[in-house]
């Protein structure tokens, strides 16, 4: 049976989290970045597909590649975190259908379907961007979520082939506690958001 998490990592997780636009000096190891992947993977998907593709951006050089394509308001954010990621959907993610579903054909309805493939391709990438966010927040580290940019600019230069396309950036890191994230912003309430029936 399992228990509640407590609050302790509730709090980590998030009643205490918030979106970091500001980060220490102290680097993100290589090992790190594989056990946020290794943690996220297991995030449930539809038909257990994996769009969700990731490039997890730390050099000087590949962040000069980035700048050209933020909003004004990203560059000083990207340019201070030890890591930005590119969240991006594999527009073929039904290609490796076969070996990640076997109960059936799963991907022949997405290669007969550009429409299904684009929605569940972006819808699924998402969660998996989302569960990017909570495995980072596990493991210690603070994110900022970010989708203040231009995707075409992004995948010109990043996915030239056309296949990846990107969706969101989050940057990653050891969140500056002292004044590194606004204020809080308002939730809605349960009733507000919610029903039971
Ligand atoms: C998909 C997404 C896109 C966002 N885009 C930006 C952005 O371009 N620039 C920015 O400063 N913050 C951006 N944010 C940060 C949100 O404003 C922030 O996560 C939200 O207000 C909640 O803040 P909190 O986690 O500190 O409560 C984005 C967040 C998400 C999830």
């Amino acid at each position: 049976m399992k228990k509640e998490l407590d609050g302790t990592a509730l709090n980590q997780l998030f009643l205490e989290a918030h979106t970091f636009n500001k980060f220490t000096d102290q680097p993100v190891a290589d090992d790190t970045i594989k056990k946020i992947y290794d943690l996220l993977k297991w995030g449930p998907t539809a038909v257990n597909c994996q769009p969700g593709r990731y490039v997890f951006v730390k050099s000087q050089e590949g962040k000069a590649r980035l700048a050209p394509a933020l909003s004004e308001g990203n560059v000083a954010k990207v340019n201070a975190a030890p890591v930005t990621v590119i969240v991006a959907v594999d527009s073929r993610f039904y290609d490796h259908l076969p070996e990640q579903w076997t109960a059936y054909d799963a991907r022949k309805p997405f290669a007969d379907d550009a429409a299904a493939a684009q929605t569940v391709g972006f819808r699924n990438g998402t969660l998996e961007g989302a569960y990017l966010i909570l495995a980072a927040r596990a493991l210690g580290l603070d994110a900022g979520p970010m989708s203040g940019f231009s995707n075409a600019k992004v995948d010109a230069e990043f996915f030239p082939d056309g296949r990846f396309k990107s969706n969101f950036l989050v940057n990653l890191g050891y969140g500056v506690a002292e004044g590194g994230y606004y204020p809080r912003g308002p939730r809605l309430t349960f009733d507000d958001a919610a029903t039971i029936i």
